[in-house]
Protein backbone atom coordinates (compact mmCIF):
# COMPACT_ATOMS: atom_id res chain seq x y z
CA UNK A 1 0.00 0.00 0.00
CA UNK A 2 1.21 3.73 -0.56
CA UNK A 3 0.82 5.86 1.64
CA UNK A 4 0.24 9.60 0.85
CA UNK A 5 0.79 11.99 3.47
CA UNK A 6 -0.90 15.52 2.61
CA UNK A 7 0.73 17.88 5.79
CA UNK A 8 2.91 20.08 4.89
CA UNK A 9 5.05 20.21 8.45
CA UNK A 10 4.92 16.37 8.74
CA UNK A 11 6.38 15.43 4.76
CA UNK A 12 8.96 18.68 5.72
CA UNK A 13 10.10 17.17 9.01
CA UNK A 14 10.65 13.59 7.37
CA UNK A 15 13.00 15.04 4.50
CA UNK A 16 14.64 17.38 7.08
CA UNK A 17 15.56 13.52 9.44
CA UNK A 18 16.19 12.08 6.11
CA UNK A 19 18.92 14.56 5.18
CA UNK A 20 20.27 14.32 8.72
CA UNK A 21 20.33 10.68 8.90
CA UNK A 22 21.28 9.69 5.33
CA UNK A 23 19.35 6.20 5.79
CA UNK A 24 19.34 4.36 2.56
CA UNK A 25 15.69 4.21 2.26
CA UNK A 26 12.73 5.93 3.05
CA UNK A 27 9.41 3.90 3.48
CA UNK A 28 5.97 5.53 5.36
CA UNK A 29 4.74 2.58 7.37
CA UNK A 30 0.44 1.83 6.48
CA UNK A 31 -0.13 -0.34 9.61
CA UNK A 32 -1.54 -3.36 7.80
CA UNK A 33 -0.46 -6.96 8.10
CA UNK A 34 1.05 -7.13 5.05
CA UNK A 35 3.40 -4.85 6.42
CA UNK A 36 3.31 -6.20 9.68
CA UNK A 37 4.63 -10.07 8.23
CA UNK A 38 7.43 -8.37 5.78
CA UNK A 39 9.13 -6.84 8.46
CA UNK A 40 9.15 -9.78 10.47
CA UNK A 41 10.08 -12.02 7.62
CA UNK A 42 12.86 -9.43 6.69
CA UNK A 43 14.08 -9.88 10.77
CA UNK A 44 14.20 -14.01 10.52
CA UNK A 45 15.97 -13.53 7.37
CA UNK A 46 18.41 -11.67 8.90
CA UNK A 47 18.71 -13.95 12.06
CA UNK A 48 17.42 -11.09 14.38
CA UNK A 49 14.01 -12.68 15.24
CA UNK A 50 12.96 -16.76 15.87
CA UNK A 51 9.40 -18.17 15.11
CA UNK A 52 7.77 -20.10 17.79
CA UNK A 53 6.54 -23.11 16.27
CA UNK A 54 4.26 -23.41 19.60
CA UNK A 55 2.73 -20.15 18.92
CA UNK A 56 1.25 -18.98 15.95
CA UNK A 57 2.60 -15.63 14.32
CA UNK A 58 4.92 -14.94 17.63
CA UNK A 59 8.66 -14.13 17.34
CA UNK A 60 11.34 -13.93 19.82
CA UNK A 61 14.43 -11.48 20.20
CA UNK A 62 17.35 -11.51 22.53
CA UNK A 63 18.63 -8.18 22.76
CA UNK A 64 22.55 -6.88 23.22
CA UNK A 65 22.95 -7.02 26.70
CA UNK A 66 23.22 -3.57 27.17
CA UNK A 67 19.78 -3.18 25.89
CA UNK A 68 17.61 -4.46 28.23
CA UNK A 69 15.95 -1.91 30.45
CA UNK A 70 14.70 1.92 30.34
CA UNK A 71 18.02 3.33 31.24
CA UNK A 72 17.05 6.47 33.71
CA UNK A 73 20.41 7.77 33.98
CA UNK A 74 20.45 8.73 30.43
CA UNK A 75 16.57 9.80 29.96
CA UNK A 76 16.60 13.63 30.12
CA UNK A 77 13.78 16.15 30.65
CA UNK A 78 15.54 19.04 28.29
CA UNK A 79 13.80 22.43 29.60
CA UNK A 80 15.01 26.29 29.16
CA UNK A 81 15.87 25.90 33.00
CA UNK A 82 16.65 23.08 35.14
CA UNK A 83 13.96 24.18 37.55
CA UNK A 84 11.17 23.29 35.06
CA UNK A 85 12.46 19.63 34.66
CA UNK A 86 12.77 19.47 38.79
CA UNK A 87 14.55 17.54 41.19
CA UNK A 88 13.26 14.60 40.10
CA UNK A 89 14.53 14.37 36.27
CA UNK A 90 17.88 14.41 34.72
CA UNK A 91 18.06 17.92 33.08
CA UNK A 92 20.42 19.11 30.25
CA UNK A 93 20.05 22.51 28.72
CA UNK A 94 18.70 22.25 25.30
CA UNK A 95 21.48 23.68 23.84
CA UNK A 96 23.93 21.61 25.24
CA UNK A 97 21.45 18.50 24.46
CA UNK A 98 20.56 19.42 20.96
CA UNK A 99 23.75 19.78 19.61
CA UNK A 100 25.46 16.62 21.25
CA UNK A 101 22.23 14.71 19.79
CA UNK A 102 22.46 16.21 16.63
CA UNK A 103 26.44 15.18 15.73
CA UNK A 104 25.33 11.43 16.96
CA UNK A 105 21.89 11.51 14.31
CA UNK A 106 24.35 12.61 11.39
CA UNK A 107 24.74 10.15 9.31
CA UNK A 108 23.13 7.53 11.85
CA UNK A 109 21.20 5.30 9.60
CA UNK A 110 23.41 4.70 7.12
CA UNK A 111 22.90 1.47 4.94
CA UNK A 112 19.18 0.91 7.00
CA UNK A 113 15.51 1.93 6.23
CA UNK A 114 14.42 4.67 8.23
CA UNK A 115 10.59 3.80 8.75
CA UNK A 116 7.60 7.04 9.40
CA UNK A 117 5.46 5.37 11.63
CA UNK A 118 2.08 7.74 12.13
CA UNK A 119 0.49 6.51 15.10
CA UNK A 120 -2.49 7.37 17.70
CA UNK A 121 -2.41 6.98 21.21
CA UNK A 122 -5.89 6.17 21.96
CA UNK A 123 -8.73 5.50 19.83
CA UNK A 124 -8.43 7.05 16.26
CA UNK A 125 -9.79 10.50 16.52
CA UNK A 126 -11.35 10.03 20.08
CA UNK A 127 -11.11 13.49 21.96
CA UNK A 128 -8.82 12.31 24.55
CA UNK A 129 -6.26 10.77 21.92
CA UNK A 130 -3.29 12.36 20.43
CA UNK A 131 -1.37 11.61 17.03
CA UNK A 132 2.51 11.09 16.91
CA UNK A 133 5.11 10.01 14.36
CA UNK A 134 7.75 8.18 15.25
CA UNK A 135 10.76 7.92 12.41
CA UNK A 136 13.13 4.78 13.02
CA UNK A 137 15.67 2.85 11.66
CA UNK A 138 14.33 -0.07 13.61
CA UNK A 139 11.76 -3.11 11.97
CA UNK A 140 11.72 -4.42 15.21
CA UNK A 141 10.27 -1.45 16.67
CA UNK A 142 7.90 -0.86 13.74
CA UNK A 143 6.24 -4.32 14.65
CA UNK A 144 6.34 -3.32 18.15
CA UNK A 145 4.45 0.42 17.48
CA UNK A 146 2.04 -1.94 15.62
CA UNK A 147 0.84 -3.56 18.32
CA UNK A 148 1.22 -1.09 21.11
CA UNK A 149 -0.83 2.06 19.06
CA UNK A 150 -2.92 1.94 16.44
CA UNK A 151 -0.65 2.66 13.64
CA UNK A 152 -1.29 3.44 9.97
CA UNK A 153 -2.95 6.09 7.01
CA UNK A 154 -6.05 6.12 9.09
CA UNK A 155 -4.10 8.26 11.24
CA UNK A 156 -3.03 10.28 8.80
CA UNK A 157 -6.71 11.09 7.48
CA UNK A 158 -7.28 12.49 10.88
CA UNK A 159 -4.21 14.72 10.62
CA UNK A 160 -5.41 15.65 7.52
CA UNK A 161 -3.23 18.76 6.51
CA UNK A 162 -2.75 20.47 9.29
CA UNK A 163 -3.15 18.65 12.35
CA UNK A 164 -0.93 18.53 15.55
CA UNK A 165 1.39 15.70 16.08
CA UNK A 166 4.07 15.08 18.43
CA UNK A 167 7.77 14.22 16.46
CA UNK A 168 9.51 11.10 17.88
CA UNK A 169 12.93 10.53 16.52
CA UNK A 170 14.30 7.19 17.23
CA UNK A 171 17.89 5.45 15.81
CA UNK A 172 19.27 2.45 17.12
CA UNK A 173 22.39 4.33 16.71
CA UNK A 174 24.55 2.10 14.60
CA UNK A 175 24.43 2.70 10.76
CA UNK A 176 26.25 0.48 8.89
CA UNK A 177 28.94 0.67 6.08
CA UNK A 178 28.58 -0.54 2.78
CA UNK A 179 29.16 -4.03 2.67
CA UNK A 180 29.14 -4.42 6.42
CA UNK A 181 27.18 -7.50 8.07
CA UNK A 182 24.64 -6.58 10.60
CA UNK A 183 24.16 -8.13 14.29
CA UNK A 184 20.90 -9.27 15.32
CA UNK A 185 20.32 -6.76 18.11
CA UNK A 186 22.56 -3.34 16.64
CA UNK A 187 22.28 -0.59 19.06
CA UNK A 188 24.59 2.01 20.26
CA UNK A 189 27.04 1.29 23.58
CA UNK A 190 25.63 2.46 27.09
CA UNK A 191 26.97 5.86 26.93
CA UNK A 192 25.53 7.22 24.17
CA UNK A 193 22.07 6.07 24.77
CA UNK A 194 19.96 9.27 24.88
CA UNK A 195 16.37 9.45 25.56
CA UNK A 196 15.22 12.91 25.14
CA UNK A 197 12.67 15.29 26.03
CA UNK A 198 11.70 18.75 25.17
CA UNK A 199 8.40 19.36 26.46
CA UNK A 200 7.93 23.20 25.23
CA UNK A 201 8.35 21.85 22.10
CA UNK A 202 6.33 18.46 23.27
CA UNK A 203 9.23 16.75 21.10
CA UNK A 204 11.12 13.38 21.54
CA UNK A 205 14.40 12.51 20.39
CA UNK A 206 15.97 8.89 21.14
CA UNK A 207 19.27 7.27 20.48
CA UNK A 208 21.06 4.20 20.59
CA UNK A 209 18.37 1.74 22.16
CA UNK A 210 16.20 -0.38 20.98
CA UNK A 211 14.25 -1.94 24.03
CA UNK A 212 10.69 -0.92 24.46
CA UNK A 213 9.97 1.95 26.70
CA UNK A 214 13.39 3.68 25.39
CA UNK A 215 12.36 2.63 21.78
CA UNK A 216 8.55 2.44 21.42
CA UNK A 217 8.32 6.24 21.95
CA UNK A 218 4.37 6.31 22.35
CA UNK A 219 4.28 4.95 25.25
CA UNK A 220 6.46 6.38 28.55
CA UNK A 221 8.22 9.30 26.36
CA UNK A 222 4.87 10.73 24.69
CA UNK A 223 2.12 8.74 26.81
CA UNK A 224 3.38 10.03 29.67
CA UNK A 225 6.77 12.20 29.74
CA UNK A 226 5.04 14.41 26.97
CA UNK A 227 1.52 13.96 27.64
CA UNK A 228 1.83 14.78 31.59
CA UNK A 229 3.22 18.10 30.51
CA UNK A 230 0.45 18.36 27.99
CA UNK A 231 -1.88 17.65 30.83
CA UNK A 232 -1.41 20.56 33.35
CA UNK A 233 -0.84 22.82 30.75
CA UNK A 234 -4.35 21.84 29.25
CA UNK A 235 -6.09 20.73 32.61
CA UNK A 236 -6.32 16.79 32.43
CA UNK A 237 -4.24 13.86 33.73
CA UNK A 238 -1.81 11.69 32.14
CA UNK A 239 -0.95 8.97 34.85
CA UNK A 240 0.92 5.70 34.72
CA UNK A 241 -2.07 3.71 35.99
CA UNK A 242 -3.84 0.89 35.07
CA UNK A 243 -7.93 1.18 34.30
CA UNK A 244 -9.78 -2.08 35.51
CA UNK A 245 -14.28 -2.32 35.80
CA UNK A 246 -15.07 -4.46 38.59
CA UNK A 247 -18.64 -5.44 38.38
CA UNK A 248 -20.36 -7.03 42.23
CA UNK A 249 -22.78 -9.87 42.13
CA UNK A 250 -25.81 -6.77 41.55
CA UNK A 251 -24.31 -6.02 38.66
CA UNK A 252 -22.82 -2.83 39.71
CA UNK A 253 -19.48 -0.92 38.24
CA UNK A 254 -16.44 0.27 39.96
CA UNK A 255 -13.65 1.91 37.91
CA UNK A 256 -10.49 1.65 39.32
CA UNK A 257 -6.77 3.59 38.19
CA UNK A 258 -3.83 1.73 40.05
CA UNK A 259 -0.63 3.58 39.89
CA UNK A 260 2.35 1.34 40.79
CA UNK A 261 6.09 1.26 40.01
CA UNK A 262 7.34 -0.68 37.12
CA UNK A 263 7.24 -4.72 37.88
CA UNK A 264 4.58 -4.25 41.06
CA UNK A 265 2.09 -6.62 39.20
CA UNK A 266 0.24 -3.68 37.60
CA UNK A 267 -0.67 -6.20 34.69
CA UNK A 268 -1.53 -9.07 36.94
CA UNK A 269 -3.99 -6.55 39.14
CA UNK A 270 -5.40 -5.51 35.60
CA UNK A 271 -6.37 -9.00 34.26
CA UNK A 272 -7.34 -10.54 37.93
CA UNK A 273 -9.66 -13.14 38.45
CA UNK A 274 -11.43 -12.33 41.52
CA UNK A 275 -11.45 -14.99 43.80
CA UNK A 276 -14.38 -13.83 45.72
CA UNK A 277 -17.80 -15.45 44.23
CA UNK A 278 -19.82 -13.25 41.78
CA UNK A 279 -17.61 -10.47 41.52
CA UNK A 280 -16.00 -10.05 37.97
CA UNK A 281 -13.08 -8.09 36.54
CA UNK A 282 -12.81 -6.35 33.03
CA UNK A 283 -9.50 -4.95 31.84
CA UNK A 284 -9.01 -1.61 29.78
CA UNK A 285 -5.68 -0.90 30.42
CA UNK A 286 -2.39 -2.15 32.31
CA UNK A 287 0.30 0.90 32.46
CA UNK A 288 -1.38 4.59 31.25
CA UNK A 289 -4.16 6.71 32.04
CA UNK A 290 -5.36 9.90 30.19
CA UNK A 291 -8.27 11.27 32.37
CA UNK A 292 -10.14 13.92 31.49
CA UNK A 293 -13.07 15.84 33.10
CA UNK A 294 -16.42 14.93 31.65
CA UNK A 295 -19.68 16.88 31.15
CA UNK A 296 -21.32 15.36 34.28
CA UNK A 297 -18.12 16.27 36.53
CA UNK A 298 -16.37 13.10 37.06
CA UNK A 299 -13.30 11.66 35.74
CA UNK A 300 -13.18 9.96 32.68
CA UNK A 301 -10.28 7.66 31.50
CA UNK A 302 -8.89 5.85 28.52
CA UNK A 303 -5.87 3.86 28.00
CA UNK A 304 -4.21 5.32 25.01
CA UNK A 305 -2.09 2.46 24.07
CA UNK A 306 -3.35 -0.58 22.19
CA UNK A 307 -1.14 -3.50 23.78
CA UNK A 308 0.51 -4.71 26.88
CA UNK A 309 4.48 -4.70 27.21
CA UNK A 310 4.56 -6.71 30.33
CA UNK A 311 7.16 -8.47 32.56
CA UNK A 312 7.42 -11.90 31.68
CA UNK A 313 9.36 -13.38 34.49
CA UNK A 314 6.54 -14.69 37.31
CA UNK A 315 3.95 -14.56 34.32
CA UNK A 316 2.06 -17.85 34.76
CA UNK A 317 -1.49 -19.44 34.69
CA UNK A 318 -1.53 -19.26 38.63
CA UNK A 319 -0.35 -15.65 38.81
CA UNK A 320 -1.94 -14.60 35.49
CA UNK A 321 -3.69 -16.97 33.70
CA UNK A 322 -5.21 -14.15 31.10
CA UNK A 323 -2.27 -12.49 30.35
CA UNK A 324 -0.76 -16.19 29.70
CA UNK A 325 -4.05 -16.78 27.60
CA UNK A 326 -3.33 -13.42 25.44
CA UNK A 327 -0.07 -14.60 24.21
CA UNK A 328 -1.09 -17.84 22.52
CA UNK A 329 -0.48 -16.17 19.46
CA UNK A 330 0.83 -12.80 17.28
CA UNK A 331 3.12 -12.18 20.14
CA UNK A 332 6.43 -10.52 20.30
CA UNK A 333 9.04 -11.28 22.97
CA UNK A 334 12.34 -10.10 23.95
CA UNK A 335 14.77 -11.43 26.05
CA UNK A 336 12.86 -15.04 27.16
CA UNK A 337 14.27 -17.97 26.58
CA UNK A 338 13.99 -20.28 23.74
CA UNK A 339 13.13 -24.39 23.99
CA UNK A 340 13.99 -27.29 22.25
CA UNK A 341 10.59 -28.01 20.57
CA UNK A 342 10.22 -24.04 19.66
CA UNK A 343 8.29 -22.04 22.56
CA UNK A 344 9.40 -19.72 25.10
CA UNK A 345 10.04 -20.19 28.60
CA UNK A 346 10.87 -18.00 31.59
CA UNK A 347 11.41 -18.08 35.06
CA UNK A 348 8.10 -19.19 36.72
CA UNK A 349 6.57 -20.35 33.85
CA UNK A 350 3.93 -23.73 34.75
CA UNK A 351 4.97 -26.63 33.79
CA UNK A 352 8.53 -28.51 34.35
CA UNK A 353 11.47 -26.49 33.95
CA UNK A 354 13.03 -27.81 30.67
CA UNK A 355 16.14 -30.03 31.08
CA UNK A 356 17.70 -27.74 27.98
CA UNK A 357 16.76 -24.30 26.62
CA UNK A 358 18.81 -21.39 25.28
CA UNK A 359 18.86 -18.67 27.29
CA UNK A 360 18.12 -14.91 26.40
CA UNK A 361 22.30 -14.89 25.85
CA UNK A 362 21.92 -17.35 22.69
CA UNK A 363 23.71 -19.55 25.42
CA UNK A 364 22.84 -23.48 26.22
CA UNK A 365 21.08 -23.41 29.81
CA UNK A 366 20.22 -26.11 31.94
CA UNK A 367 18.76 -26.45 35.15
CA UNK A 368 22.22 -26.18 36.35
CA UNK A 369 23.53 -23.38 34.49
CA UNK A 370 24.02 -20.11 37.37
CA UNK A 371 22.54 -17.79 35.48
CA UNK A 372 18.22 -17.48 34.99
CA UNK A 373 17.81 -18.46 31.43
CA UNK A 374 15.66 -15.43 30.88
CA UNK A 375 16.36 -12.16 31.56
CA UNK A 376 14.30 -10.74 35.09
CA UNK A 377 12.76 -8.02 32.70
CA UNK A 378 12.26 -10.09 29.61
CA UNK A 379 9.24 -9.21 27.80
CA UNK A 380 6.15 -9.16 25.96
CA UNK A 381 4.35 -7.73 23.71
CA UNK A 382 0.78 -8.57 23.25
CA UNK A 383 -2.67 -7.44 21.10
CA UNK A 384 -4.94 -5.78 24.22
CA UNK A 385 -7.82 -7.24 22.22
CA UNK A 386 -6.54 -10.61 22.80
CA UNK A 387 -6.90 -10.59 26.54
CA UNK A 388 -9.78 -12.96 27.72
CA UNK A 389 -11.05 -10.30 30.21
CA UNK A 390 -10.72 -7.01 28.03
CA UNK A 391 -14.02 -5.03 28.62
CA UNK A 392 -15.97 -4.19 25.82
CA UNK A 393 -15.50 -0.75 26.84
CA UNK A 394 -11.75 -0.88 26.91
CA UNK A 395 -12.18 1.61 22.88
CA UNK A 396 -14.69 3.78 24.04
CA UNK A 397 -13.58 7.09 22.54
CA UNK A 398 -15.23 8.67 26.16
CA UNK A 399 -13.36 6.42 28.47
CA UNK A 400 -15.18 5.51 31.73
CA UNK A 401 -15.47 7.23 35.04
CA UNK A 402 -13.04 6.26 37.87
CA UNK A 403 -14.60 5.67 41.53
CA UNK A 404 -11.67 4.25 43.27
CA UNK A 405 -7.58 5.36 42.63
CA UNK A 406 -5.01 2.87 43.89
CA UNK A 407 -1.64 3.63 44.89
CA UNK A 408 1.05 1.44 46.42
CA UNK A 409 4.65 -0.28 46.04
CA UNK A 410 6.68 -3.08 46.75
CA UNK A 411 7.51 -3.13 50.89
CA UNK A 412 8.48 -6.40 52.29
CA UNK A 413 8.20 -4.45 56.24
CA UNK A 414 5.89 -1.34 57.68
CA UNK A 415 3.12 -0.67 54.96
CA UNK A 416 -0.18 -2.65 55.90
CA UNK A 417 -2.31 -4.63 53.25
CA UNK A 418 -4.43 -1.45 52.87
CA UNK A 419 -5.45 2.37 53.90
CA UNK A 420 -7.97 4.45 52.97
CA UNK A 421 -6.94 8.71 52.78
CA UNK A 422 -8.71 10.43 55.05
CA UNK A 423 -9.80 13.15 52.13
CA UNK A 424 -8.10 13.89 48.83
CA UNK A 425 -5.75 16.26 50.27
CA UNK A 426 -4.54 13.25 52.20
CA UNK A 427 -5.17 11.08 49.18
CA UNK A 428 -2.28 13.45 47.37
CA UNK A 429 -0.13 12.89 50.54
CA UNK A 430 -0.22 9.03 50.13
CA UNK A 431 0.32 9.66 46.43
CA UNK A 432 3.39 11.96 46.69
CA UNK A 433 5.31 9.57 49.59
CA UNK A 434 4.64 5.93 47.33
CA UNK A 435 7.91 4.35 47.99
CA UNK A 436 8.59 0.51 46.55
CA UNK A 437 11.94 -1.56 46.73
CA UNK A 438 13.46 -1.39 43.23
CA UNK A 439 13.38 -4.16 40.75
CA UNK A 440 14.61 -4.70 37.19
CA UNK A 441 12.46 -3.02 35.33
CA UNK A 442 14.70 0.23 35.06
CA UNK A 443 18.55 -0.68 35.14
CA UNK A 444 20.48 0.59 38.27
CA UNK A 445 20.57 -1.66 41.45
CA UNK A 446 17.83 -3.76 42.62
CA UNK A 447 16.24 -3.80 46.13
CA UNK A 448 16.77 -0.59 47.16
CA UNK A 449 13.85 1.84 48.71
CA UNK A 450 13.14 4.95 46.67
CA UNK A 451 10.38 7.36 46.69
CA UNK A 452 8.22 6.76 43.94
CA UNK A 453 6.09 9.51 43.74
CA UNK A 454 2.16 8.26 42.46
CA UNK A 455 4.35 5.97 39.83
CA UNK A 456 5.59 9.08 38.24
CA UNK A 457 9.32 9.49 39.15
CA UNK A 458 10.71 8.25 36.05
CA UNK A 459 7.57 9.77 33.89
CA UNK A 460 6.61 13.01 34.59
CA UNK A 461 7.71 15.39 32.13
CA UNK A 462 7.75 18.49 34.31
CA UNK A 463 8.37 19.48 37.83
CA UNK A 464 7.13 17.07 40.29
CA UNK A 465 6.28 19.66 42.63
CA UNK A 466 4.36 20.99 39.75
CA UNK A 467 2.88 17.72 39.43
CA UNK A 468 1.66 17.52 43.21
CA UNK A 469 0.40 20.93 42.42
CA UNK A 470 -1.91 19.88 39.52
CA UNK A 471 -3.07 16.71 41.90
CA UNK A 472 -4.42 19.34 44.57
CA UNK A 473 -5.82 21.20 41.68
CA UNK A 474 -7.77 18.41 39.85
CA UNK A 475 -9.09 17.58 43.58
CA UNK A 476 -10.75 21.11 43.78
CA UNK A 477 -12.16 20.88 39.88
CA UNK A 478 -13.73 17.59 41.11
CA UNK A 479 -14.94 18.36 44.27
CA UNK A 480 -17.29 15.59 45.88
CA UNK A 481 -17.02 13.86 42.48
CA UNK A 482 -13.17 12.53 43.09
CA UNK A 483 -12.18 9.29 43.08
CA UNK A 484 -12.00 7.97 46.51
CA UNK A 485 -7.92 7.21 47.62
CA UNK A 486 -6.20 3.92 48.67
CA UNK A 487 -2.96 2.83 49.28
CA UNK A 488 -2.07 -1.33 49.11
CA UNK A 489 1.07 -3.10 49.53
CA UNK A 490 0.97 -6.84 48.20
CA UNK A 491 3.94 -7.76 48.86
CA UNK A 492 4.56 -7.99 52.86
CA UNK A 493 7.24 -10.41 54.20
CA UNK A 494 8.00 -12.28 57.60
CA UNK A 495 11.48 -11.64 58.82
CA UNK A 496 12.26 -14.66 57.29
CA UNK A 497 10.95 -14.08 53.65
CA UNK A 498 7.36 -15.71 53.77
CA UNK A 499 4.73 -13.92 52.01
CA UNK A 500 2.22 -12.79 54.44
CA UNK A 501 -0.34 -12.28 51.86
CA UNK A 502 -1.48 -14.45 49.06
CA UNK A 503 -1.84 -12.09 45.85
CA UNK A 504 -3.27 -12.27 42.88
CA UNK A 505 -7.09 -13.24 42.81
CA UNK A 506 -6.98 -12.55 46.36
CA UNK A 507 -6.68 -8.98 45.73
CA UNK A 508 -10.23 -8.78 44.64
CA UNK A 509 -11.34 -8.79 48.70
CA UNK A 510 -8.87 -6.07 49.00
CA UNK A 511 -10.81 -4.28 46.13
CA UNK A 512 -14.41 -5.38 47.56
CA UNK A 513 -13.55 -3.56 50.55
CA UNK A 514 -13.01 -0.15 48.48
CA UNK A 515 -15.86 -0.41 47.28
CA UNK A 516 -18.00 -1.11 50.12
CA UNK A 517 -16.36 2.00 51.46
CA UNK A 518 -17.35 4.01 48.40
CA UNK A 519 -20.83 2.73 49.02
CA UNK A 520 -20.84 3.58 52.85
CA UNK A 521 -21.72 -0.13 53.38
CA UNK A 522 -18.60 -0.91 55.40
CA UNK A 523 -17.10 0.88 58.26
CA UNK A 524 -13.01 2.13 58.80
CA UNK A 525 -11.19 2.21 61.90
CA UNK A 526 -9.59 5.38 62.25
CA UNK A 527 -5.21 4.63 62.29
CA UNK A 528 -2.27 7.12 62.54
CA UNK A 529 -2.06 6.76 58.84
CA UNK A 530 -5.41 6.38 57.25
CA UNK A 531 -8.90 4.46 57.71
CA UNK A 532 -8.32 0.74 57.88
CA UNK A 533 -10.87 -2.29 57.85
CA UNK A 534 -12.36 -2.74 60.90
CA UNK A 535 -12.41 -6.79 62.42
CA UNK A 536 -14.77 -8.37 59.68
CA UNK A 537 -14.29 -5.85 57.41
CA UNK A 538 -12.51 -6.96 54.67
CA UNK A 539 -14.40 -10.47 53.42
CA UNK A 540 -11.71 -13.35 54.20
CA UNK A 541 -14.47 -16.31 53.96
CA UNK A 542 -12.52 -19.00 52.80
CA UNK A 543 -9.34 -17.33 52.46
CA UNK A 544 -6.05 -19.56 53.74
CA UNK A 545 -4.32 -16.81 56.06
CA UNK A 546 -3.39 -17.29 59.81
CA UNK A 547 -5.32 -15.21 62.08
CA UNK A 548 -1.72 -13.78 63.37
CA UNK A 549 -0.91 -13.26 59.79
CA UNK A 550 -3.85 -10.92 59.17
CA UNK A 551 -3.60 -9.38 62.15
CA UNK A 552 0.09 -8.01 61.09
CA UNK A 553 -1.00 -7.46 57.85
CA UNK A 554 -3.61 -4.79 58.94
CA UNK A 555 -1.61 -3.53 61.94
CA UNK A 556 0.09 -0.27 61.66
CA UNK A 557 3.71 -0.55 63.08
CA UNK A 558 4.14 3.41 64.72
CA UNK A 559 7.43 3.60 65.60
CA UNK A 560 8.91 2.20 61.66
CA UNK A 561 6.05 5.06 60.63
CA UNK A 562 7.96 7.50 62.84
CA UNK A 563 11.02 6.34 61.97
CA UNK A 564 10.28 7.19 58.11
CA UNK A 565 9.27 10.95 58.89
CA UNK A 566 12.96 12.48 57.91
CA UNK A 567 12.70 10.37 54.80
CA UNK A 568 9.66 11.86 54.07
CA UNK A 569 10.94 14.99 55.28
CA UNK A 570 14.12 15.02 53.08
CA UNK A 571 12.26 13.91 50.26
CA UNK A 572 9.73 16.83 50.36
CA UNK A 573 12.55 18.81 50.76
CA UNK A 574 14.06 18.90 47.48
CA UNK A 575 11.14 20.42 45.84
CA UNK A 576 12.41 24.09 47.60
CA UNK A 577 9.00 26.05 47.25
CA UNK A 578 7.73 24.22 44.47
CA UNK A 579 6.33 22.11 47.43
CA UNK A 580 2.74 22.48 48.06
CA UNK A 581 1.98 24.12 51.58
CA UNK A 582 -1.20 21.62 51.60
CA UNK A 583 1.74 18.73 51.58
CA UNK A 584 3.78 20.28 54.47
CA UNK A 585 0.55 20.43 56.32
CA UNK A 586 -0.15 16.77 55.69
CA UNK A 587 3.56 15.69 57.25
CA UNK A 588 2.40 18.18 59.84
CA UNK A 589 -0.85 15.91 60.65
CA UNK A 590 0.74 12.99 60.27
CA UNK A 591 3.64 13.24 62.82
CA UNK A 592 0.93 14.65 65.35
CA UNK A 593 -1.48 11.56 64.91
CA UNK A 594 2.32 9.42 65.10
CA UNK A 595 2.68 11.33 68.39
CA UNK A 596 -0.63 10.97 69.99
CA UNK A 597 -0.85 6.76 68.90
C1 LIG B 1 6.91 -0.47 31.93
C2 LIG B 1 7.63 0.15 33.03
O1 LIG B 1 7.54 -1.02 31.03
O2 LIG B 1 6.99 0.82 33.86
O3 LIG B 1 5.67 -0.40 31.94
O4 LIG B 1 8.85 -0.02 33.13
MN1 LIG C 1 4.91 0.99 33.39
Amino acid sequence: MTVSCNHEGLNRWVKEVAAMCKPARVEWCDGSKEEYDRLMALMVEQGGATPLKKRPNSFAFCSDPSDVARVEDQTYISTPTQDEAGPTNNWMDPDELKPRMLELYDGCMGGRTMYVIPFSMGPVGSPLAKIGVEITDSPYVVCNMHIMTRVGSRVLEVLGTDGEFVPCLHSIGAPLKPGQKDVTWPCAPLEKKYISHFPQENTIWSYGSGYGGNALLGKKCLALRIASAIARREGWMAEHMLILRLTSPEGKQYHIGGAFPSACGKTNLAMLRPTIPGWKVETIGDDIAWMKVGPDGRLYAINPEAGFFGVAPGTSYETNPMAMDTLKENCIFTNCALTDDGDIWWEGMDGPVPSHAIDWKCRDWTPESPEAAAHPNARFTAPASQCPTISPDWENPEGVPIDIFIFGGRRTSVVPLVHEAFNWNHGVFLGATAASETTAANIGAVGNLRRDPFAMKPFCGYNMGDYFHHWFDMGDRLGEKAPRIFYVNWFRQTPDGRWLWPGFGENSRVLKWMCDRVDGTVGAKETPIGLMPEEGGLDISGLDVSAEDMTELLTVDTEAMKAEIPDIQAHFDQFGDRLPGRLRKELGKLKERLERS
